[in-house]
């Protein structure tokens, strides 16, 4: 049974609130706030780039498609190994547009994780198809292979594996599955990009691979967008002419597709950005891993369950999720909260409990591990910028939070260069104080 420190619990959120616990001796002193996002500091670097490529795309004329939708997707591709990238609006068109190419129609099954972002099921619905849903490996948070086996039926036309916060799901169960049932294998990699399984990229291991740009995502946009992989051509045909509302030539409509186009801005921004990606994803690696260090240094691992790496690829770390058991995840969020630390629930209803799908059927207690990662998990800031300094912030108020003492001595760590580079106060101090808790930005 967790004992939480209850002299750091509010009575009321407002009064602790008032009382600026920060300051609180028993609070450790004042530390820092630390958003969940700071998007800031990576425009800060980019500025100049980007204004450049923007500048570029407004001299042109050409808004949507064009060149730099062209580049981008030939660097896209390059990227990831594979033979066809496709761009279009957003992460959410592009599981559309995969299931479309797909041809799947009313009444079709499509199974996939309830514990995902909503866009995975909408897709489905959107086209009258069925979402079956799987429950997810409690460890991983990733789909459960034994339980989409299960629910394979005859009717199932498709399966939805996410590789949720930037990990692979278990491709070597799924895959198999996928090819002895004859149906195809839509990869969610809205929050995956660059992460590996046994080498190969996600989104380049079953038949077609979504992603988004959505600006929280490890290779974010200044806005919406997203883009499909395939290795098959005749998919790729088919994803070229329905993202442009099944037209060509001009005016000539072959089928009846969407208007899903990426806008030329939000490539030439991204063309800016992909170079870097490999090296944000190495610091989120070692966020990461710095994290699991402080975890262990408080010896927390008693209260909360810290999540594993992959041994089988390379997990991108869109999210570093921890577990808090026994009913404390929502007094530790408001805890944090209130000494200004971002954190964020995903997600806090699964998906067969929407009431959007309550005509489904699903009722609680028909995906057990789903519910109780709905009730216990807790994203924390993991963007490659964070340093070092405010890691130590991070996990030293939920040791504040738990009433844990560091055990143990930190290992010795260089100092990285932008630790010293964050003042407590000054406009990047406010900035990060308006950041947290910034609805639109946490979205996932
Ligand atoms: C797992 C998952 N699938 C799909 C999407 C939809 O992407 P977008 O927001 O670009 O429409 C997102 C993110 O928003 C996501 O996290």
């Amino acid at each position: 049974m967790i004992r939480p420190n209850t002299s750091v619990l509010p009575a009321n959120a407002s009064e602790k609130h008032a009382n600026s616990a920060d300051d609180r001796p028993e609070a450790g002193g004042f530390l820092p706030a630390v958003g969940l996002l700071a998007l800031d500091r990576q425009y800060d670097v980019l500025r100049e780039e980007i204004r450049t490529a923007i500048d570029r795309v407004c001299d042109s004329g050409r808004f949507v498609l064009g060149p730099d939708v062209a580049d981008l997707e030939a660097e896209l591709a390059r990227a990831l190994g594979v033979p066809h990238a496709i761009s279009c609006a957003s992460g959410s068109d592009a599981l559309l547009l995969a299931l479309m190419a797909l041809d799947i129609k009313p009444g079709d099954e499509v199974i996939l994780p309830s514990y995902t972002f909503f866009a995975t099921a909408s897709a489905v619905t959107r086209l009258g198809a069925v979402p079956i849903f799987a429950d997810i490996d409690p460890e991983t948070y990733l789909i459960d292979p034994a339980d989409v086996e299960r629910k394979l039926s005859r009717r199932c036309r498709a399966i939805i594996p996410v590789h949720l916060f930037g990990r692979t799901a278990d491709m070597d169960a799924l895959l198999p599955l996928a090819r002895s049932a004859g149906v195809p294998v839509i990869e969610d990699a809205a929050q995956s990009i660059l992460s590996t399984w046994h080498g190969r990229c996600s989104g380049a291991l079953g038949d077609i691979g979504c992603f988004s740009f959505y600006p929280t995502k490890n290779l974010g946009g200044c806005g919406d967008g997203g883009f499909l992989t395939t290795t098959r051509d005749d998919l790729a045909k088919s994803l070229k002419l329905l993202r442009v509302h099944g037209m060509e030539p001009r005016y000539y409509h072959q089928v009846v597709g969407i208007n899903s186009r990426l806008d030329s801005i939000q490539a030439a921004v991204l063309r800016v950005k992909l170079p870097h990606l490999d090296s944000w994803t190495t610091a989120r690696q070692s966020n990461a891993a710095r994290y699991m260090e402080l975890f262990s240094q408080y010896d927390l691992e008693r209260f909360v369950t810290v999540p594993g790496d992959e041994s089988r690829g390379r997990h991108v770390w869109n999210q570093f999720v921890i577990r808090v058991a026994d009913g404390c995840r929502d007094a530790l969020r408001t805890h944090l909260t209130q000494c200004k630390v971002g954190s964020e629930i995903y997600y806090p209803v699964p998906l067969h409990m929407q009431q959007c799908f309550a005509w489904l059927g699903w009722r609680k207690g028909d995906l057990p591990e789903t519910e109780r990662a709905a009730e216990e998990t807790l994203a924390l800031p993991i963007f490659p910028e964070l340093s070092p300094a405010e890691q130590r912030t991070v996990v030293g108020r939920i040791a504040e939070f738990f009433n844990a003492p560091q055990t143990r001595k930190p290992k010795d760590e260089p100092a990285r260069a932008n630790d010293s580079a964050l003042p407590a106060d000054g406009p990047h101090f406010l900035r990060r104080l308006n950041a947290v808790g910034r609805a639109d930005d946490v979205r996932c």
